[in-house]
């Protein structure tokens, strides 16, 4: 539902087919238009797609059959790229930015790919993600940042400020190009990135590169949601234990830290991620989540460890369900499962005596914390 504005007198002419249970507006008609004041298209939306066909019906819209996803995305790479201009693509292991590399691949395209370690990464992750692409036989340059951008991050607290650390990416692949002759830079952007960037979060990937770049920027799967991503991975080849992997940000463990990013907090958090997520594959929950991960707050607070005071991090696990990460339900956890990983995480991470769990649905909040 769109709270920000209401409906207070019906246009001539309409009638008002629904209301909610407090009395507001929320959907009316006349012959030719009809308007909603919620989200049909939203996973949460019970028979939103009901909504939605019988609007396609009346309008007497046909539907056309789908064609196959990976033929689209193969016609759509080839109408814009000529088979020998060169592209650099960037990748970080995850799903998008992995099937994005498969597309390339496989269309033969001259193509470098590159993995930027930028220093707020998760425990382990860089040997992880080499290990998958040596796995699909892409060849990936390794680019070693963590000093450049912890640099840029140092002082700052804005989450926006933080997410525009993005530029940093942008002169990392500047100095990695150097003369050679890189028509595109490829990403895997995909479609929710594109509607929350100009809504929600200035994703600063999304629309654009800055000008004395001189690449032009190709995003394959802007047209696809996360699960069509998924369906086209599959297609290509790409196994599950990828196409499973939860999402992970960008701007990756900076947005899970609010206020000042610093090596200490960095270290603490990626300790009890990778204690959490562990735990989430030996309990077999990991798979029935959409996105689990957790939020260093950077608040202190007084705690008991053995005979002594201790003045510490708490931190909150979030770990939420979703269809296409626009809407999202937090996860309902066993007290069981929630008690093992709070004992382990305080019990194993010396920086953190308070765990949370994070129970708030999106919206109101959204999946990470910045
Ligand atoms: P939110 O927090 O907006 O997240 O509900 C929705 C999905 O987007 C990811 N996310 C980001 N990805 N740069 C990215 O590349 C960002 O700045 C960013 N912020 C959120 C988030 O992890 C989730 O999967």
């Amino acid at each position: 539902m769109s709270h920000n504005d209401s409906v207070t007198k019906i246009p001539d002419g309409f009638e008002v087919l629904a209301k909610s249970e407090g009395g507001v507006v929320v959907a009316i008609r006349n012959e030719k238009i009809m308007a909603l004041q919620f989200h049909p298209e939203v996973t949460h939306t019970e028979y939103g797609t009901d909504i939605l066909k019988y609007f396609l019906q009346t309008a007497k819209i046909k539907l056309q059959p789908q064609t196959n996803i990976t033929q689209k995305i193969f016609n759509e790479v080839n109408s814009t790229v000529e088979p020998n201009e060169k592209i650099l693509c960037a990748v970080s292991g995850g799903v998008d930015s992995t099937v994005t590399a498969l597309v390339l691949t496989k269309m033969n395209l001259p193509t470098t790919f590159v993995f930027v370690d930028n220093g707020l990464l998760r425990h382990s992750e860089v040997k992880e993600v080499l290990d998958i692409y040596k796995m699909l036989n892409i060849d990936v340059n390794l680019i070693d940042a963590k000093d450049r951008f912890l640099n840029a991050l140092k002082g700052v607290t804005d989450p926006e400020q933080k997410r525009k650390i993005g530029t940093t990416f942008i002169d990392v692949f500047k100095d990695f190009i150097r003369d050679q002759d890189f028509k595109w830079l490829a990403q895997g952007t995909v479609y929710p990135d594109v509607i929350e960037s100009t809504r929600i979060k200035s994703h600063h990937n999304v629309g654009g590169l800055p000008e004395n770049l001189e690449l032009k920027l190709i995003e394959p799967l802007k047209s696809l949601f996360k699960d069509e991503v998924r369906v086209l991975g599959k297609e290509l080849g790409v196994p599950e234990s990828i196409l499973e992997r939860h999402p992970f940000p960008g701007p990756g463990l900076s947005i899970r830290i609010p206020g000042e990013v610093t090596l200490e907090k960095l270290e603490i958090l990626r300790k009890a991620d990778r204690l959490f997520i562990k735990a989430l594959k030996e309990e077999g929950l990991y798979k029935k989540i959409w996105q689990a991960l957790c939020v260093l707050i950077p608040t202190k607070t007084v705690g008991v460890g053995g005979d002594d005071r201790t003045y510490r991090y708490a931190l909150s696990l979030r770990a939420v369900v979703s269809y296409d990460g626009m809407t999202v339900d937090w996860f309902h956890f066993d007290h069981k499962f929630l008690k093992k990983v709070s004992n382990l995480i305080t019990n194993n991470v010396s920086g953190i005596n308070r765990v949370l769990y994070d129970i708030t649905s999106k919206p109101p909040s959204t999946i990470e914390w910045e």
